[in-house]
C-alpha cells in the first residue's frame, strides 16, 4: 500500500515557538525535501505575511516534483492569497469542535458548516485542488464530524484531512473516526496529528490502518508545543515494523539524517540525542552487554541498519564498557593490545568514567599509547595557553599557544567573535602540519542561567578527505570551543598518520 508523504515542516514546523525562516531558507528545506521524495510539501500560510507569500511563491517555481500547497483560513481573502502565490493547491481549514466554536470562532456549528462549505466551492470555482480540515477534528462531536466531511466532499474538495490539532486521540479513537471520514468522503483521506502526548505517530499508523491513504508529517516532529509527527519515525516505522499490510513511501531512507541535520541548523533547533532515527544517540553503543552482541550480530540491539537512514554506528567507551566494544573501537585505528594491556587499558577507562565523565576516542587512543608504549598513537596536539579579549569598538583577538609533538608554536588572530578568532589563531598553527578546516561549528546550552553548561560539537576535514567529529562540554563557551577544536585536530591528525602507518606497514 503506497503511502503519500505531505511535509508540513515549512507551515506546521515553522509554527514551532522561536523558528522564523526567510524565503531564501524555506526554498532551501522544500528543495531538500523534494530530493527526499515527499509527495506534498505545505510551503506556508501565504496570508500572514509579505514574506511568507514571496516564500511560497518561490517555491512554486522552482520546478519541484512534489505538490506544493498553502495554508487558507475558510475565507476568500485566504484563499485569494493562495491564487495570488501561484498555487494550484490549498489547505483550507475551520475549527469543529465546541471549544473552539464557542471561545475562539464565535460561531455555532451550523455557520462553521457553512463558512466550509462555501470556501470549498469558492477554492474548486478558481480550479484549485482542494484539501478541507475540520480542525480540532478528535475534541469535535463525532456525529457533527461526519456531517461537515460528507457536506465538503458533496461540495467538491478533493481531499479530506482529519487534524488531531491538540494531540487528544489515541490511536483506536482515531482509527475509528477515519473509518467514518473515509466511508462518508469516498475520498483520499489524510491524517495530521500533533504529539502532546508522544502518540503522534501511533496515531497517523492508526489512522493510515483504518483507511487513510496520506500522512502530513514534519521533518524531526517540528511543529506546535510538543510538535507534529515526525517523518522520519513514521516512515521507518512504516518499512520497518511487522503490519498485516506492506507500506511503501516514496522517500529515500538514506537521506533522512542528512535532511533531519539540515533542517534542525537552519531552523536552529537541535535534535533530542534521544530522538528515534536522527538523534545522536540512535545508534551509539556504550554498554559492554550492548556493544558485545552488536559486534556479534548488530540486529542484537540495533532494530534497523545505521546505514538505511544514512548513518553510522558509533561506541563510546565509559564506565559501561566491555572489552569486545573498547577493542573494537581500537581496531578502528588499527591498535591491538594484548590480553593484559586489554585489561590496563578498561581499568583506566572505567576509573574515568566513575569520576562521571566519558572517554573520547583520542583519550582512549592516548592511554592505549601509554599502557602499549606505542608511537603514532599519543596525543599530538597539546594546548598550553591561550587567552581571548572582546569587547565594544575593539576586534575580537585571541593568543594561542600549542605543543605539537614536543614543539612550542605560537600564534594570534582576530575573528568575528572570541571563539572564531581563538579557533582562526589554532588553524594558523595546525595548518602548517595538517591542513584542517570547520566544517560544522554548533553550540548548545545544556542547562539555564548565565552559568549554565554548553556543549560544543565541531566537525572538521582535513585536506585528504579525513572527516571527523567532536565534541566538548564545559561551562565557558570559548574555551569548551577551544578544547573540542584541539580534540578534533588530535583526532583527525590522529586518523592520517594511522593510515599513513598501514600504508607503510
Ligand atoms: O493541527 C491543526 O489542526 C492544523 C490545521 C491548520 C489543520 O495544523
Ligand atoms: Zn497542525
Amino acid at each position: 500500500m503506497r503511502v503519500r508523504i505531505f511535509d508540513t515542516t515549512l507551515r506546521d514546523g515553522e509554527q514551532t515557538p522561536g523558528v522564523a525562516l526567510s524565503p531564501e531558507q524555506k526554498l532551501l528545506i522544500a528543495k531538500k525535501l523534494d530530493a527526499l521524495g515527499v509527495d506534498a510539501i505545505e510551503a506556508g500560510f501565504p496570508i500572514v505575511s509579505d514574506g511568507e507569500r514571496q516564500a511560497v511563491k518561490l517555491i512554486a517555481h522552482a520546478n519541484l516534483n512534489a505538490e506544493i500547497c498553502g495554508l487558507a483560513r475558510t475565507s476568500k481573502k485566504d484563499i485569494d492569497a493562495i491564487i495570488d502565490s501561484d498555487l494550484s493547491y490549498v489547505h483550507t481549514f475551520i475549527a469543529t469542535s465546541d471549544i473552539h466554536l464557542q471561545y475562539k470562532l464565535k460561531l455555532s456549528r451550523e455557520q462553521a458548516l457553512e463558512k466550509a462549505i462555501e470556501s470549498v466551492e469558492y477554492a474548486k470555482s478558481h480550479g484549485l485542488q482542494v484539501e478541507f480540515s475540520a480542525e480540532d477534528a478528535t475534541r469535535t462531536d463525532r456525529e457533527f464530524l461526519k456531517k461537515v466531511y460528507a457536506a465538503v466532499a458533496k461540495a467538491g474538495t478533493d481531499r479530506v484531512n482529519i487534524p488531531d490539532t491538540v494531540g487528544y486521540s489515541t490511536p483506536q479513537y482515531f482509527a475509528e473516526i477515519t473509518k467514518d471520514t473515509v466511508e462518508v468522503t469516498k475520498l483520499p483521506v489524510s491524517v495530521h496529528c500533533h504529539n502532546d502526548f508522544g502518540l503522534a505517530v501511533a496515531n497517523s499508523i492508526a489512522g493510515l490502518q483504518a483507511g487513510a491513504e496520506c500522512a502530513h508529517v514534519t521533518i524531526n516532529g517540528l511543529g506546535e508545543r510538543a510538535g507534529n509527527a515526525s517523518l522520519e519515525e513514521l516512515v521507518m516505522a512504516l518499512q520497518c515494523l511487522q503490519f498485516d499490510k506492506k507500506w511503501e513511501t516514496n522517500i529515500n531512507t538514506k537521506l533522512l539524517y542528512d535532511t533531519s541535520r539540515f533542517v534542525s541548523n537552519l531552523v536552529g533547533i537541535a535534535v533530542q540525542p534521544n530522538k528515534a532515527i536522527v538523534g545522536e544517540n540512535a545508534f551509539g553503543h556504550e554498554s559492554g552487554i550492548h556493544t558485545h552482541g552488536i559486534l556479534n550480530n548488530p540486529l542484537t540491539y540495533e532494530p534497523i541498519s545505521p546505514e538505511l537512514v544514512g548513518r553510522t554506528r558509533w561506541f563510546q567507551v565509559g564506565k559501561h564498557a566491555g572489552v569486545h566494544g573498547m577493542l573494537a573501537m581500537l581496531e578502528d585505528y588499527g591498535v591491538k593490545p594484548n590480553e593484559e594491556q586489554t585489561h590496563q587499558i578498561l581499568d583506566r577507562v572505567k576509573a574515568i568514567g566513575d569520576q562521571g565523565k566519558h572517554v573520547t576516542d583520542v583519550e582512549l587512543l592516548s592511554i592505549a599509547s601509554e599502557i602499549m608504549g606505542e608511537r603514532g598513537i599519543k596525543r599530538i596536539v597539546q594546548l598550553t595557553g591561550f587567552s581571548v579579549s572582546t569587547g565594544i569598538g575593539t576586534m575580537p583577538y585571541a593568543f594561542v599557544k600549542i605543543n605539537i609533538d614536543g614543539k612550542d608554536y605560537f600564534a594570534t588572530d582576530y575573528g568575528v567573535g572570541p571563539v572564531d578568532a581563538a579557533l582562526n589563531a589554532i588553524q594558523k598553527i595546525t595548518g602548517k602540519i595538517s591542513e584542517v578546516r570547520v566544517k560544522e561549528y554548533r553550540l548548545d546550552s545544556i542547562s539555564g542561567g548565565s552559568d549554565a553548561l554548553c556543549e560544543v560539537t565541531i566537525k572538521l576535514e582535513d585536506a585528504y578527505g579525513n572527516k571527523v567529529s567532536s565534541k566538548s562540554i564545559g561551562e565557558d563557551i570559548v574555551t569548551t570551543s577551544v578544547q573540542a577544536m584541539i580534540d578534533g585536530i588530535n583526532r583527525v591528525m590522529l586518523k592520517k598518520s594511522l593510515k599513513e602507518s598501514k600504508v607503510g606497514s
